[in-house]
């Protein structure tokens, strides 16, 4: 179904995999077009708990296609920067934890994905960084949003107008990844933190990543009103009744996502 990117579900988790390997897995209008589809199909699937991105080779996502850019008008240029943000906000709105297991390269517009996702742990050899502006143009899939809310004006800047590409350690010590792994151990670690979610109640997961994303962009009161009405959301579930009557019983609490 898909030609540049593969979509595996194994016990609640679902793995998508970009696998573009003779442009690094680069984004082109095809592979935006597919993540949207997947994403869109992942985001309604009953079976799926968490959601893997990553790359095949030795990218995660080198940017958006500079070939095919470099063809197009700037309307068809806005055109494309709108199907990406398209892509990232289903991403941020699917109620699906996503983690982005970063293997490789991610550049431009690979760097802005790996933001929309939730979690970012990375390989050793990962490499960060906005190189657009040595290409003329800025970051167009939300780099110069999503990096300053995640590390700060100051440092998106200095990313953002240097284009630097820092290493996965870096990446940590600034705030962009949340953990960094040997390479061999990546896709583990990132299955065992999908799991670990997968386990936990759906509601209260799905509650806590709409939460966190839309309260960060309102004032702190509004913000802490969105918590108060997640939070009733949450106790009015099943699942609440399951977690805490488990806790009290002392066994392992089954949820039914209800
Ligand atoms: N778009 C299209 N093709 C790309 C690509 C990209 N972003 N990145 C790599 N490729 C292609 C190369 O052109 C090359 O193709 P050929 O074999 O046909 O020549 C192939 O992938 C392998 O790349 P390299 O030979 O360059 O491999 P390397 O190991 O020497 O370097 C790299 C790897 C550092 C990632 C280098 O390829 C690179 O700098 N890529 C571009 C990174 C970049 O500038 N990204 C930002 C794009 S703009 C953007 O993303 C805008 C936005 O915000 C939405």
């Amino acid at each position: 179904m898909f030609q540049n990117i593969n979509v595996n579900i194994n016990q609640e988790v679902a793995t998508v995999t970009i696998d573009r390997p003779k442009a690094m897995n680069a984004l082109n209008t095809e592979v935006l077009q597919e993540l949207l589809v997947a994403f869109d199909q992942l985001g309604k699937d009953d079976e799926v708990r968490a959601i893997i991105l990553t790359g095949a080779g030795k990218a995660f996502v080198a940017g958006a296609d500079i070939g095919q850019m470099h063809k197009l008008t700037a309307i068809e240029g806005r055109k494309m920067m709108q199907l990406g943000h398209k892509v990232m906000h289903l991403m941020e709105s699917t109620e699906k934890p996503i983690i982005a297991a970063v293997n490789g390269y991610a550049l431009g517009g690979g760097c802005e994905l790996s933001m929309a996702c939730d979690i970012r742990i990375a390989s050793e050899n990962a490499k960060f960084g906005q190189p657009e502006v040595g290409l003329g143009i800025i970051p167009g899939f939300g780099g110069t949003q999503r990096l300053s809310r995640l590390v700060g004006k100051g440092m998106a800047k200095y990313l953002i107008m240097t284009g630097d590409i820092i290493d996965s350690q870096e990446a940590y010590r600034i705030g962009l990844v949340e953990k960094v792994t040997p390479a061999d151990q990546l896709m583990d670690e990132a299955l065992k933190i999908a799991k670990t979610i997968a386990s936990k109640a759906p509601i209260a997961v799905a509650t806590a990543k709409t939460v966190i994303n839309k309260g960060y962009d309102l004032d702190l009161i509004s913000a802490c009103q969105l918590e108060i009405e997640g939070f009733t959301a949450g106790f009015s579930s099943e699942d609440k009744a399951e977690g805490m009557g488990a806790f009290l019983e002392k066994r392992k609490a089954q949820f039914k996502n209800k």
